[in-house]
């Protein structure tokens, strides 16, 4: 490498350019890792590999960058691993960076055209006796589970021919398909869009197409037992744009949100649009069908972002805006003519959610997420400013109630996505453990915190104390040894 990275946003504090691949042998560990604990934490997230070739970058364009923390018998083990994409080995072999700006392939090197853009940077989910490693922007890189040696491009043995696929699968618990959807699946700024479902052993069980209203992004999906909820965003394609060396998404006011519902199984005739306001829909906590009804629990925010991805008019969100509403749509799959009905179970500004894995699809009782909290203190002397997100709270939410049960990092820590285990295969729903990497920012340098999830305001139960600094990554799964399905 010859030449720095930038000192901009993207690329500094806690997000300076990490990229070691290495492993931790039985981390050092405050309190007790709880001994029913006995599976694998996988995350992903962003970190360029080499300076950005446009000069800077948002941070949606990083390569893949994979943790695993391995739990047994109170012990934690941790490695880190790049997913070997197409692109990084292009790079890597001309000791470069060689691909222009997000999603937009008329701003690369000609040497790479035709190569496979997707940095597969948003989500590791377990599969077919392999870990996903998911970005929506191209098909999905199978990883080996044990070693994270990056496999292939997996497109399922050449079942699944959309040119993308999402990031954010759902699994039936009780069946163990599994459910995911492309959009722009057919190129960059195309309005088709394609669902399908594999079963357990990765063989296609669905698959229909048909066209979006908009050819807007879906970063998220939900499932009941009766159907898939694709929640398209107001934030806009455009091949002229793209061609003109422009930004990959532009959002818009003027159009709605829509919930896009499908029977599971269903065909493109089946397809319904429910229409909402403008707003942005954010990450899915659960779905679950309930007398003729269809409900879907997920943050709302009530206006953009992604401040990378401005409007028409250059307007982006302002740096400490961020909000949600924790919302719970009724769709009444009885009545063609109805009109989706939300209703608003908690105004904190709460994100990356979980739910138990096992009540997927299912009437459910807890959220597992974590939050803004603009009532707790932040010590930017010590801790540094706060670029890109910022989440201080871990915490369980009753989806029947709307409270939370929360912890606070503390005033120099901020929080990264945790994800829920429970005790044991058969323990009541909520009953178990949630496990998300924090950020020590005035000693840059990351832990790995466990809570019990049903007392989340005592605190950790373990805090495994990491030797190194993690970037704030995405998204993350935790896989038990004893598969669930
Ligand atoms: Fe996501």
């Amino acid at each position: 490498m010859t030449t720095p990275f930038p000192k901009t946003p993207t690329f500094m504090t806690i997000d300076e350019p990490f990229r070691f691949e290495g492993s931790v042998f039985d981390l050092e560990v405050e309190g007790r890792i709880p001994d029913s604990l006995d599976g694998t934490f996988y995350r992903v997230g962003p970190d360029q590999a080499f300076p950005p070739m446009m000069g800077d970058a948002n941070p949606f364009n990083g390569d893949g960058f994979m943790t695993a923390f391995r739990i047994q018998g109170g012990h934690c083990d941790m490695q880190t691993r790049y997913v070997m994409t197409h692109r990084l080995k292009a790079e890597r072999a001309a000791r470069r960076g060689l691909f222009g700006h997000y999603r937009n392939p008329f701003t690369d090197d000609p040497i790479v055209k035709g190569v496979q853009r997707t940095v597969s940077n948003t989500n590791v989910v377990p599969h077919a006796g392999q870990i996903l490693a998911m970005k929506e922007d191209g098909p999905p890189y199978s990883i080996d589970p044990v070693t994270l040696e990056t496999r292939q491009l997996w497109d399922w043995n050449g079942q699944m021919t959309a040119t993308s696929f999402t990031a954010h699968p759902k699994i039936d618990p009780a069946t163990g398909e599994f459910f995911g959807y492309a959009y722009a699946a057919k190129g960059e700024a195309t309005d088709d869009i394609a669902i399908y479902s594999f079963d357990k052993h990765g063989k296609k069980t669905w698959e229909v197409w048909f066209k979006s209203p908009y050819p807007g992004m879906i970063h998220e999906c939900a499932i009941s037992e009766g159907y898939i909820i694709l929640p398209l965003i107001p934030h806009v394609m455009d091949i002229e744009r793209l061609k003109k060396g422009g930004i990959a998404f532009q959002w818009d006011g003027s159009l709605d949100q829509i919930y896009i519902v499908c029977p599971r199984g269903g065909e493109a005739k089946d397809v319904r649009f429910f229409r909402a306001p403008n707003a942005f829909p954010g990450h899915v906590i659960n779905a679950f069908d309930e007398g003729g009804k269809l409900y879907l629990d997920l943050p709302v925010a009530l206006d953009n972002v992604f401040w990378f991805f401005p409007d028409q008019h250059g307007k982006v969100p302002a740096p400490g805006s961020f909000g949600t509403e924790v919302t719970r749509w009724c769709f009444d799959m009885k009545d063609r003519n109805s009109k989706p009905v939300p209703v608003v179970l908690s105004r904190m500004a709460a994100e990356f959610p979980h739910c138990d894995d096992r009540y997927v699809g299912r009437p459910y009782r807890y959220g597992f997420m974590q939050a803004t909290d603009p009532t707790k203190p932040y010590n930017a002397e010590k801790a540094g400013p706060v670029m890109g997100f910022f989440f201080n709270t871990l915490l369980t939410m009753d989806m029947q109630t709307g409270k939370a049960d929360e912890w606070f990092a503390g005033d120099t820590t901020t929080t990264q996505e945790p994800v829920f285990a429970p005790k044991s295969a058969t323990s009541p729903e909520g009953e178990g453990y949630v496990i998300g990497v924090v950020n020590r920012r005035a000693e840059h340098r990351s832990d790995l915190v466990i809570l019990d999830a049903m007392r989340m305001s005592a605190g950790p139960v373990a805090t495994i104390k990491l030797p190194v600094r993690l970037k704030y990554g995405i998204h993350g799964n935790w896989v038990p040894t004893v598969p669930m399905y």
